[in-house]
């Protein structure tokens, strides 16, 4: 039978409505998919090249745990020019994406019973990264608008609390936090003695004049407590590559070293060199997305927001919306996981129920789609829930 820890870990949502419009798909019948968070471009010719230049070489062998030199420069070099962080490169450890990484921060963080606090609504993996951990998430509910308040943080730290988790720009909400309140969480970590583990995967997808700000570049005392963590997965859309890093203390990433040798062993050879040649560019790539995005944002949520029913804020982050849908739960539809399954069985647009990353009124809509797919889908959406209401 299997273990008590693999009998505790709930499936992911979003692979679970991935396989329910796969399956649709399958039958024949054309899907609106808006439940994947990955971007829909290639990744940059550079990297391509360079993946075929280190076939060429015969690339294919095992590499320090932590990375080759060359993409632990890289990752130095950026953090420098984008976060205006300074490490030296045994501060940081690639491996196998961010999902990998952080799951070894809590493995290495985390003794039984140790608390981390996970503002909610939260990315899937999180909380069963921290259970597989034997921690706890402790849940700090955000605003109606998905803000983050400082005070509530500060209510929510206990003599068990080990490390704050932020995510910004936000998976599912695209809820970008302030710098005025990164600086209260900074004094709340410094003070407290509190790790913070920041995952910054969705940093260029930004709007509406928004900045982002890497919480350890706040002072000397929060940089000693965080862990920073990114991946070229969104940035550079390669998310089957699986390449994520995490830079902090040098004696936390030298035990996570430690741990990922004798898990995964180092990120793939042809990931890293793709890797080296995405962060070493001239960054046109991620801007080009950006610009994409922002177009697309802009339509969905106009879209959504003509619907009577659906409350759609308009996010400054990330290629997320996160619409309060809950104005349609009545008679068969009695929360978030009985619209998707309607939406997707009779509009075919394929969501992800609100209720799987902790707030049940809302659906998260993912506009990493042409925007064809996106008008047709909202078409599709308006016209199902006009009949809804
Ligand atoms: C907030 C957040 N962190 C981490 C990840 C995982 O990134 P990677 O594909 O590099 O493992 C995702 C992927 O969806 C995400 O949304």
């Amino acid at each position: 039978m299997l273990s008590d820890r693999a009998g505790r870990i709930a499936p992911s949502a979003t692979f679970a409505m991935k396989a329910k419009a796969e399956a649709l798909k399958a039958r024949g019948t054309k899907v609106y998919n808006f439940s994947t968070g990955e971007p829909d471009f290639a990744m940059p010719g550079i990297s391509k090249e360079a993946v075929k230049e280190a076939l060429a070489k015969d690339f294919t062998s095992y590499t320090a745990v932590s990375g080759v030199p060359k993409l632990k420069k890289a990752i130095v070099e950026k953090f420098k020019r984008e976060n205006g962080l300074d490490y030296e490169a045994s501060q940081v450890i690639a491996g196998s994406g961010a999902k990998q990484i952080l799951y070894s921060i809590f493995q290495g963080l985390l003794n039984p019973g140790d608390e981390v606090i996970v503002p909610s609504p939260y990315w899937v993996s999180y909380s069963e990264q921290i259970r597989l951990a034997e921690g706890n998430p402790i849940f700090v509910e955000t605003s109606h608008e998905f803000n983050l308040d400082p005070i509530a943080i500060e209510k929510a730290v206990s003599g068990k609390t080990k490390a704050i988790l932020l995510n910004s720009p936000c998976n599912p909400t695209g809820a970008v936090i302030e710098k005025d309140v990164l600086e209260k969480i900074a004094d709340i970590a410094v003070e407290k003695g509190i790790f913070v583990v920041s995952d910054e995967v969705y940093e260029h997808f930004l709007y509406d004049g928004a900045r982002h700000t890497s919480i350890a570049s706040l002072g000397e005392e929060i940089k000693e407590k965080t862990l920073t963590v990114n991946a070229v997965s969104k940035s550079y859309a390669m998310t089957g590559l699986r390449l994520g890093w995490v830079a902090g203390p040098k004696e936390i990433i030298k035990a996570l070293t430690s741990f990922q040798g004798h898990s995964s062993g180092n990120p793939a050879t042809l990931s890293q060199s793709a890797a080296i040649a995405a962060l070493n560019s001239d960054q046109k790539s991620v801007a080009e997305m950006r610009k994409a995005f922002e177009k697309r944002r802009k339509m969905v949520v106009a879209g959504l927001s003509e619907i009577e029913g659906i409350e759609c804020l308009s996010p400054k982050g990330a290629f997320y919306v996160f619409p309060y849908v809950n104005g349609f739960f009545k008679g068969s539809i009695g929360n978030s996981f009985d619209f998707c399954d309607a939406m997707l069985e009779n509009a075919h647009v394929s969501l992800v129920p609100g209720g799987a990353f902790g707030r049940d009124e809302c659906a998260r809509l993912s506009y990493a789609a042409s925007e064809e797919m996106l008008e047709k889908g909202l078409e599709a959406m308006k016209k199902l829930l006009e009949n809804k209401r």
